[in-house]
């Protein structure tokens, strides 16, 4: 049997007020659609099409990456059942397999459940349903006393009575190809929203006595759709706390799972202690032992055995080493790498430095663009002072160095192994090893270029 998947993304979400397209606002930092097409990637399907309409370019352009989709347009939004009949001219698989962009947190094993559950039946549609308390905004499931299927009903249509039916459609449908190019081209839009609804595919399959297989979902949570900010805030609440209850069956702990957040993925060692207000972002690996302080935030980067990360720092693309310890109120920009027990103090900063085993820059630093090698000391105020306007320029700092305080280092400079720099120095030549430098400016002038 061969599928495909549609995913319905061409709504403008006018409840979310917002000048990005619904479907692009980020859960876990990731486009709530990105996360639908995660899931249903996992089913291998033969071909997923997207439908797209309001500011179409922007979501091609946050899936640009993902070359294999294809996009089909409707110009018009006029509802679900006609979103799903532009994406159809571009199926040739047997069977349909339809989600809605706006629900992110649908879990591949419910998809493949879902579809055994219908192909069991044999039935030619079926469609996941789940109770959500309070219901509120989604169409409501319409059965008879005996729990026989009668329509789907949309809130704005629905009657008081129907508004209480707790049983909700999720918006994921399992139809035969065949038959949905019978039923949808057969819809009318003869409702309060004037819209071809989707969910009336339903009443038609009825009508002509066909086989509908339902499944509920255990819990409604990853089915549920956002429609609004206030269903974002709480859909990227219950995404965390899945992170966070991942983290902790992998042994990590956490001293506050509401406080952490995850926007991208982790890999981790064991006891690894992360504290309150922590978010981590993009690729991060945490190994054996390292811990977490407060309010920091790590990005792309790699902490190796034993490395600590205290208050209030920020680590971007960065490969922290072993039984490092940086801050408190660090800032480790990209491409730092820190050898073993380094120390990377308050109101430091590092770009695109190399820093030696054993090394300490415990004070009010900027280190840029720099090669330091093993257990050199580096004084608070100490500037690599890297740009000089138009270039980057890099400092070498040798093995042993003593850099005293608030010096400068006016790049490209080399000070040689074991060298001290006394402090208030400004270093504009290279020095040789095992030489002592002390309060002096080195003069050095040159005509500046026009
Ligand atoms: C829809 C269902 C409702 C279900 C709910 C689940 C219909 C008529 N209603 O309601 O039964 O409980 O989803 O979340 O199907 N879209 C288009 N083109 C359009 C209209 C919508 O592509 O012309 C897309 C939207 O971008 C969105 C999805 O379809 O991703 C659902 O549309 P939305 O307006 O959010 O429908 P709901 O009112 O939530
Ligand atoms: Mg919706």
């Amino acid at each position: 049997m061969t599928f495909s998947v549609i995913i319905l993304a061409a709504g403008q979400g006018l409840r979310m007020r917002s000048s990005l397209p619904k479907v692009l606002h980020p859960i876990g930092g990731i486009p709530m659609v990105a996360h639908v097409i995660q899931a249903v990637r996992d089913l291998k399907p033969q071909k997923i099409v997207i439908v797209y309409g309001h500011k179409g370019e922007q979501l091609k352009e946050a899936l640009a990456q993902q070359s294999d989709i294809t996009f089909a347009e409707q110009k018009t939004q006029q509802g679900t059942g006609h979103a799903v009949l532009q994406a159809l001219p571009f199926v040739a698989s047997e069977k349909v397999l339809i989600l809605c962009g706006d629900a992110p947190l649908v879990k591949p094993e419910s998809l493949q459940a879902f579809i055994q559950t219908v192909e069991a039946k044999n039935a030619q549609l079926g469609f996941v349903t789940a109770n959500a308390y309070p219901p509120t905004g989604f169409g409501r499931i319409v059965r008879d006393k005996n729990g026989r299927m009668l329509r789907i009903v949309e809130e704005k249509e629905a009657t008081s009575e129907e508004k209480k039916i707790t049983e909700i459609n999720t918006g994921i449908f399992w139809v035969a190809t065949q038959k949905l190019n019978e039923w949808l081209p057969r819809l009318t839009a003869d409702n309060a929203q004037k819209e071809y609804y989707l969910t009336d595919i339903v009443s038609l399959a009825l009508q002509e006595n066909a086989d509908i297989a339902t499944m509920l979902l255990s819990s409604s949570t990853e089915a549920l759709g956002i429609n609004d900010k206030q269903q974002l805030a709480t859909m990227e609440r219950i995404f965390q706390a899945s992170r966070a209850e991942e983290l902790m069956q992998q042994g990590v702990t956490l001293l506050d799972p509401a406080r952490l957040d995850v926007r991208g993925s982790v890999n981790v060692g064991i006891d690894i202690s992360i504290d309150v207000n922590v978010i981590l972002q993009g690729n991060v690996t945490l190994e054996d032992g390292v811990k977490i302080g407060p309010n920091v935030v790590i990005k792309n980067s790699i902490l190796q055995k034993g490395s600590e990360i205290l208050a209030n720092s920020v680590i971007d693309g960065a490969t922290i080493g072993p039984h490092t310890v940086v801050g408190p109120f660090a800032r480790v920009r990209p491409d730092t790498v820190t050898g073993e027990d380094v120390k990377i103090g308050n109101f430091v900063e590092t770009k695109n430095a190399k820093i030696g085993n054993g090394t300490k820059i415990n004070h009010l630093s900027y280190i840029g663009d720099a090669i330091i090698g093993q257990k050199v000391n580096i004084g608070a105020g100490t500037i690599t002072c890297n740009y000089d306007g138009k270039q980057k320029h890099q400092t070498v700092i040798e093995d042993n160095v003593f850099i005293g305080s608030d010096t400068q280092l006016i790049a490209p400079v080399t000070i040689g192994r074991g060298t001290t720099i006394g402090a208030g120095t400004t270093v504009v030549k290279d020095v040789p090893a095992n030489h002592l430098i002390h309060n002096q400016i080195q003069h050095r002038s040159v005509a500046k270029e026009k």
